[in-house]
């Protein structure tokens, strides 16, 4: 389980997270929602140690992240950023063994290998291992990004805006292959996505951040209304059932 507590961050004078208190329990995939600019970068670089609060506490499982070990800490939770800017010429392949670091300490065991090699299959990208990360589409970076998050091999996941620059297909893949993490190997997902039909039919919980407050947290069932989406974002969405999924409209 994450729990934060009362986190507080400001950039000058510019509060982004505001007393925000939250419980992930373990299992299950999380979606944060919420319009540029609501905090939910910023929330999971402070649950991943990428940034620290001005104050307020984390935890995983119990433990206080900001006195956790690194390394320790990176074997419990990968986290994918939102921006990747990585300027080594570097294979695939190369850049999904980086997620064993925390194990391996850069040599590879071949348990590090196997999880390696199951990343790549898991996202498809075996055929394109050698190839050099500037040699490949946007997509299939953002792909190679999500391996090397998941040959890590850690209980929780925190992925920020996973699905940047895939097509529906891809798209749609991600979303099924990070279902069976959760379900096959019991991952805690927690994740940033701006497409809330995708959070609504592949999520077990959203939870909607404004202006860096956390204003509501449930199913998608209770999540995806009129009501709540038009708080949200502030403006007039239309759902519709469907196979017992709810989707949103808003592209008129
Ligand atoms: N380094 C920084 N210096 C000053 N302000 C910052 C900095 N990083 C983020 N901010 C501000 O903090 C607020 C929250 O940013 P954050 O990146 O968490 O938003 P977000 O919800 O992830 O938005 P998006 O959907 O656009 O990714 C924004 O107003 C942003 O301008
Ligand atoms: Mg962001």
């Amino acid at each position: 389980m994450i729990e934060t507590r009362a986190l507080r961050k400001s950039y000058g004078s510019s509060l982004v997270l505001d007393e925000v208190s939250l419980t992930l329990p373990r299992g299950g995939i999380t979606s944060i929602i919420g319009a540029n600019g609501a905090g939910k970068s910023t929330l999971l670089s402070v649950i991943s140690r990428l940034l620290t609060a001005d104050s307020g506490a984390v935890s995983i499982d119990s433990q206080d992240i900001f006195r956790a070990a690194g390394p320790e800490l990176a074997r419990k939770l990968a986290v994918l950023r939102q921006d990747n800017h990585l300027n080594a010429r570097l294979t695939v392949k190369e850049l999904v063994s980086f997620g064993r670091y925390p194990h391996s300490k850069g040599r590879l065991t071949p348990a590090c290998r196997e999880a390696v090699n199951h990343a790549m299959t898991w996202l498809d990208l075996t055929a394109l291992s050698d190839r050099f990360l500037d040699q490949l589409s946007g997509g299939q970076r953002q792909r190679a990004f999500v391996a090397m998050t998941l040959a890590q091999e850690t209980d929780y996941i925190l992925l920020d805006e996973p699905l940047n620059n895939l097509d529906m297909k891809n798209a749609r893949a991600m979303m099924l292959t990070l279902r069976q993490a959760v379900q096959a190997l019991q991952k805690t997902v927690v994740m940033v996505l701006h497409d809330i039909n995708f959070a609504s039919v592949h999520s077990d919980r959203i939870i909607a951040m404004k202006a860096g407050r956390v204003i509501h947290s449930g199913t998608p069932a209770q999540i995806i209304t009129p009501a709540i989406l038009r708080d949200v974002y502030d403006m007039e969405i239309t759902v519709q059932e469907i196979d017992g999924h709810r989707f949103a409209f808003y592209y008129g």
